[in-house]
């Protein structure tokens, strides 16, 4: 299917984009993940319900993708509000932003999105309703294009940890379909391709909802990267034979003394990873630094559905009598953090702490 937008070129500056606003600030765009990787299909939302339940359901997901979209999401309630009194305007926008943040607690770059729209709300509430509308749907479009700037910083950063020819291990999907644009992890992949080197991938297929089975291997072969999928069981075994040169993922939110919340599984191999003394890298913007959250122990780790573990495809896996425990993320302590890429450069995990290199 064609992308829908009107505008030549999406802010994504790929083919394809995890989400875009139209040109009229009226509608936006979703590249549905649970279609991928058989279907390359887009929904459109003209209001904020549609595009809480787009989040919620996972239509759109990754930390800075989610950000963009909750932004986008503002840009609509203030489209709603256009005739709204300077009162209204802000109630509805308040109300707004509550419903975008319900969604999908982890993630800090939703909250840190809605946050900077709600500011914007204030400083300008007594303005005219369509002026309202198209400052928010500048900022929304700002935060996108800064989204993809600060991936292709974080990539050609990172890119210099990684020798020519490494195979390097991934989790989840922190690509273009969970950015504005190029990723972050996969930003990296990308920024080692770009510097002419070679690079190979392997993609744990990360269940429950298998994002780096259906997601990261779909958008590394459109790239033309080369692409191995393993079964999330497999990593012990690939790092002992030698397989992996390093690992680099994507976070949903660090934590002010360094701690990393990302995919469930992410601890995991960064255990792994100092086991064999392998470099274990997180790339992210700063817009996924929490300065206002102590330590991983104080992130809320968001409970998915059972469903997503008990069936696979509409096949049932697990008996109904069983409980299920789903959390969607882990923590990563800062000590077994190598670095962390960042648009500002690449950065010691005490460094992002501090809030130094912003
Ligand atoms: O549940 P998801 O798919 O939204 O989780 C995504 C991740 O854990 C990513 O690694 C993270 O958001 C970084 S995306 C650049």
């Amino acid at each position: 299917m064609l992308p829908p937008w009107d505008s030549a070129e999406p802010l994504s500056g790929a083919r394809y984009s995890a989400v875009e606003l139209a040109t009229d600030g009226e509608r936006v765009f979703v590249l549905d993940q649970l279609a991928l990787p058989t279907e390359e299909r887009y929904r459109t939302y003209a209001d904020v319900a549609g595009v809480a339940h787009a989040i919620r359901a996972m239509e759109v997901r990754g930390a800075p993708a989610i950000g963009i979209t909750a932004a986008y999401g503002m840009a609509l309630a203030a489209a709603e509000a256009r005739g709204l009194s300077s009162g209204g305007y802000l109630d509805r926008m308040t109300a707004a932003a509550e419903e975008l943040c319900a969604t999908r607690p982890t993630a800090v770059n939703l909250s840190w999105a809605a946050s900077l729209s709600m500011r914007l709300a204030r400083e300008h509430a007594d303005a005219d309703g369509d002026a309202r509308w198209s400052e928010q749907c500048q900022l929304a479009r700002g935060i996108h294009r800064d989204d993809v700037v600060a991936c292709r910083k974080m990539g050609q950063a990172g890119a210099e940890r990684i020798a020519d020819g490494s195979t390097v291990l991934t989790h989840c999907n922190a690509g273009a379909l969970a950015t504005g644009g190029y990723g972050t992890a996969l930003g990296v992949i990308r920024g080692v391709r770009d510097a002419g080197k070679s690079v190979r991938v392997i993609a744990t297929e990360t269940r429950p909802y298998l994002q780096g089975a259906r997601l990261t291997a779909w958008e590394l072969s459109q790239d033309g990267i080369d692409v191995t999928v393993i079964s999330d069981n497999m990593v012990a075994h690939c790092m002992a034979q030698g397989q992996i040169a390093a690992v680099v993922v994507g976070a949903d939110r660090i934590a002010r003394n360094g701690d990393v919340a990302n995919k469930i599984g992410t601890y995991g191999i960064a255990c792994l990873a100092r086991q064999h003394e392998l470099p274990f890298y997180v790339a992210a913007p700063w817009s996924t630094v929490d300065q206002a959250t102590p330590t991983g122990a104080d992130i809320e780790i968001e409970q998915r559905d059972r469903a997503e573990l008990t069936h696979i495809g509409g096949r049932q896996l697990v008996p109904d009598e069983a409980e299920v425990y789903n959390p969607a993320f882990d923590v990563t302590p800062a000590a077994l953090i190598s670095a962390i890429f960042t648009e500002t450069g690449v950065l010691s995990p005490a460094d992002v702490a501090g809030g130094r290199g912003t």
